[in-house]
């Protein structure tokens, strides 16, 4: 019998959310991983084991996770510093290095991760590749007005951009902020940092899903022996 993706998901976020201490503000991220790891911050809260965090949210998603989870949630006015994040990828290479974005949130994510003292990434085990892009694109924010124009210049980049479309909603993914997003495809990623400055250097581009030296610790949601266990990569 093999592990589902779900239960390593789910043991990696618990594992992440644990080493949470009272009294810290803590980055949420977005996605499904993140999911049980503010499920795991609110038990804690609730059981009395961890007290006074506050939550800084990277999306709508995680300020309605936060708050069904009794997290008090603030925003960026309200802190000054935060003392952990906690935040999924698409896919970490070797360095520690991600692609991020697949929930659209990338943008927040950024901001939200690059502000903490601590920035830990929790994945199952099938997020980990040899080199960025090799299973998953990038994800670029766009003003909508420079769609046309940004598309342009991606693809004089050598990239294969994709306007990303809704599921539930006909036409493009708006993102929480109102943008749309294009997924970006490159054959090879030689210089990610390089990439990354690349891509957001192009007028009407919010943010990229390339995230580079910005990860500190990977948790790593793993089956052994038909057993999840947990792997740090620091
Ligand atoms: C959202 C993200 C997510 O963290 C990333 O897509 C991973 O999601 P999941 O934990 O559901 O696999 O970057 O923008």
């Amino acid at each position: 019998m093999s592990l589902s993706a779900a239960t390593l998901k789910q043991q990696v976020g618990i594992a992440a959310a644990q080493r949470v201490q009272s009294g810290m503000v803590v980055g949420l991220g977005t996605g499904s991983t993140t999911a049980f790891a503010i499920e795991e911050l609110g038990r804690r809260l609730a059981s009395g084991e961890l007290k006074d965090i506050i939550g800084i949210p990277t999306s709508f998603q995680a300020i309605g996770l936060g708050k069904k989870f009794g997290i008090p949630i603030r925003s960026l006015d309200d802190v000054t510093e935060i003392d952990l994040a906690i935040d999924g990828a698409d896919e970490v290479d070797p360095h520690k290095n991600l692609i991020k974005g697949g929930g659209a949130a990338h943008t927040r994510e950024k901001v939200v991760d690059a502000l903490a003292q601590q920035f830990i990434v929790v994945v199952d085990q099938s997020k980990l590749v040899d080199r960025l892009g090799s299973t998953f694109p990038v994800p670029v924010e766009v003003l909508p007005m420079a769609v046309a124009p940004v598309t342009r210049a991606i693809v004089a980049l050598g990239g294969k951009p994709e306007l990303r479309l809704a599921v539930k909603k006909d036409g493009p993914v708006i993102t929480d902020q109102g943008n749309m997003v294009l997924d970006v495809t490159f054959s090879q990623i030689d210089d990610p940092k390089s990439l990354e400055m690349t891509l957001n250097n192009i007028p009407g581009v919010l943010e990229n899903g390339l995230f580079v030296g910005l990860a500190d610790i990977i948790l790593v949601g793993e089956a052994q022996d038909d057993q999840p266990i947990v792997r740090e990569i620091s």
